[in-house]
């Protein structure tokens, strides 16, 4: 896929096929990630590959699932994600550790767009439960939580009228409002 095509076709996707994903495209992710640019080129990233399916459960149990959706919704135990990037930061003292976070986080979640693989980037994390579960040394911080797997799910973008919450459809289809090109693009003059 051309790349400004797989940054469109890019939805965050919540449910997923119960086939594993090859290591070696999950390492293809983390390499993508590691390239993405640095500020400073300080790089304080790291990473934490899981795709052992009782650690991912153990994963699976420190997440919370689209907020906007009620009554409150998390993935069946068949449609839970196949393999989890976690993004850690060895140095919190550096002030655009977020930034380089959410470049990486692109870079996986655009790498495995373009293998096919759907992604959800989840900050809302319980960080103290998921650093025990996976052993992690206690002055490494836990940015985020990239899952993945190969989709199960359709999501489409839809114009903003007025409210940003997404909404699943009685096809279980989900619809994204995205706030229209008019109404935040200044071309030459404000
Ligand atoms: C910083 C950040 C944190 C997010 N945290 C969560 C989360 O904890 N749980 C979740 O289900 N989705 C999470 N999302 C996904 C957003 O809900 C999603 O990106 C947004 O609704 C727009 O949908 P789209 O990604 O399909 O464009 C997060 C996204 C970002 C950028």
């Amino acid at each position: 896929m051309d790349v400004y095509d797989t940054i469109i076709s890019r939805r965050s996707i919540r449910r997923f096929q119960q086939k594993p994903i090859k290591l070696e495209l999950l390492k293809k992710f983390v390499n993508a990630a590691r390239l993405a640019q640095s500020a400073a080129n300080l790089q304080p990233l790291e990473y934490y590959i899981v795709d052992k399916a009782n650690l991912c459960l153990k994963v699976f149990e420190t997440l919370s699932w689209a907020a906007y959706i009620k009554p409150k919704w998390s993935p069946n135990e068949n449609e839970r994600p196949i393999a989890y990037i976690i993004i850690l930061v060895n140095d919190s003292s550096n002030k655009w550790y977020q930034r380089d976070a959410s470049f990486a986080a692109q870079n996986i979640v655009l790498t495995a767009e373009g293998e096919g693989i759907g992604s959800c980037v989840l900050c809302k994390i319980d960080k103290e439960k998921l650093g025990d579960v996976l052993n992690i040394p206690n002055d490494v911080f836990i940015d985020s939580v990239i899952a993945l797997g190969y989709k199960d799910e359709k999501s489409v973008v839809e114009d903003y009228k007025g409210f940003i919450k997404y909404w699943r459809d009685e096809k279980e289809i989900m619809h994204v409002p995205k706030r229209k090109f008019k109404e935040i693009t200044h071309i030459n003059k404000y």
